[in-house]
């Protein structure tokens, strides 16, 4: 099948290569010159395991061409994707639908024929329908379908839930060609017994927001219980190992530590919060702020410990802190846990050196004053703490003892809860969880 993905960033250009994988002839739209032209040669702006190798062999063989052009990208098919990001708005809760409006504001104008439009982004409950409305104010004399096909992606595993997802969601009014079309752009996947869940669009949408809302919730549950064990002397990685146990709990989501950041579990919970207090049932998610306010304390957690570790102050201390992306296998640093703890550390008057496998460049361009180092040993160089607040593979499998012969203090902060306590004590390390 012929069809069009609209904004090129991890969405959509995992996206759009994804759907070239699956056999189909793909026009990836990216309005950013510079990205298209990245993107265009072959290359990913950003990390994510697999796709420059997908999206190159798919560039190379002309079944994935990118442009600008929203003129061409209505030539080009009837089925078009909406793979925008929905930012959390500046100052306030709700989500930033400016690029999503401005992708129907561009494309239905242009339209000659009946069109499908699936929505990816995650959208608050209702847009579906306010665009619908939209779309047949701007449409000419032709029919416009809207209807919700979200996206449940993580960053690192992109291809693979992309093309082998636990699920797909398509919400449809009814009388539209929305489901048919699904079935044949997703046929592949369906044929390997995925399941396929078929709702209207409200219901779509909030599959998605409910989602994430109850991953954010299973992370900040184990680290509300976390607090619990500080104050109680309890080991909170003992009580996930034994409820996980419990099928109908799940050991997935359970890591306690320094909680949840990226682009996704922070905004979407407050642009959820913000939809049900516009609808009338703001109370009905009023646990989502205590979610939230048990994931930030974490934060301020990590601040204190790092403190009171350095003797009660961090004036003049040289704290090294290991891992800047919100999470392994990315490269992503918005609301990072691990920056925004390195930003505090450093306003608390202490001399912070960062290291990251991969997060490096997109870490100097959010917090350029702090000190970049190009290897462990380098961060680590005369710290007083070291602090692993990602758990990249490179750091679980760090050998402490070479990383001891260079720091000032031997004062380990495991933030992510993923070394090994005994490896680093019997390397003569104050191991702090
Ligand atoms: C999340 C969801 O997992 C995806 O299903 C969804 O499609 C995506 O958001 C989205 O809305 O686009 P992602 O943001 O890539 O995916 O990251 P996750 O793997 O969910 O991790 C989120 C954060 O939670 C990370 O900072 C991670 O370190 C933290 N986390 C995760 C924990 O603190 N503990 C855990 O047990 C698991």
């Amino acid at each position: 099948m012929r069809m069009v993905v609209l904004g090129l960033g991890y969405l959509g250009a995992t996206h759009a290569a994804c759907m070239a994988e699956l056999g189909h002839e793909v026009l990836g739209i990216e309005i950013m010159p510079e990205k298209r032209a990245q993107l265009a040669a072959g290359q990913v702006p950003f990390y994510e395991p697999g796709l420059p190798d997908m999206l190159k062999r798919h560039i190379d063989s002309g079944r994935l061409t990118i442009s600008g052009s929203y003129v061409e990208a209505a030539k080009f098919a009837d089925v078009f994707f909406i793979a925008v990001g929905t930012p959390q708005k500046k100052g306030e809760y709700s989500a930033d639908l400016q690029y999503v409006d401005a992708a129907i504001e561009e494309l239905v104008p242009q339209l000659t024929r009946n069109a499908l439009i699936l929505g990816k982004s995650t959208v608050p409950v209702g847009t579906a329908e306010r665009l619908t409305t939209r779309a047949q104010e701007l449409a000419k004399d032709i029919d416009v379908e809207i209807a919700w096909n979200p996206e449940f992606l993580r960053e690192g595993y992109a291809i693979a839930d992309t093309l082998k997802p636990d699920r797909l969601v398509l919400g449809a009014y009814p009388g539209g060609r929305a489901e048919t079309f699904c079935r044949q752009i997703y046929a592949a996947t369906l044929a390997e017994g995925t399941p396929f869940i078929v709702a209207d669009p409200p219901t779509a949408e909030l599959v998605k927001t409910s989602a994430n809302a109850f991953l954010a919730t299973k992370i900040s549950f184990i680290n509300a219980i976390a607090e619990v064990c500080d104050a109680a002397g309890a080991d909170v990685q003992a009580i996930a190992e034994a409820i996980g146990y419990d099928a109908r709990i799940g050991r997935k989501f359970l890591n306690a530590g320094l909680g949840f950041g990226g682009g996704c579990l922070p905004k979407d919970i407050r642009a959820f919060m913000a939809r049900a207090g516009e609808l009338g049932a703001a109370e009905a998610l009023s646990f989502l702020r205590e979610v939230d306010n048990v994931n930030m304390r974490r934060r301020q957690r990590m601040v204190d410990i790092t403190r009171e570790v350095c003797g009660g102050t961090l004036l003049g201390k040289r704290i090294a802190i290991l891992g800047a992306a919100f999470k392994p296998e990315s490269d992503d640093v918005r609301d990072s846990p691990a920056l925004n703890v390195a930003g505090q550390i450093q306003l608390q008057g202490a001399s912070v050196a960062v290291y990251d496998p991969k997060a490096m460049e997109n870490s100097r361009k959010v917090f350029p004053t702090l000190d970049y180092a190009g290897t462990v040993l380098d961060a680590c160089d005369q710290a007083d703490a070291v602090l692993v607040l990602t758990e990249w593979r490179e750091f679980v499998d760090l050998d402490p003892l070479p990383v001891r012969d260079v720091v000032r203090c031997a004062n380990v902060i495991d933030g992510r809860m993923c070394l090994d306590k005994n490896r680093w004590v019997s390397n003569g390390w104050n191991f702090v969880v």
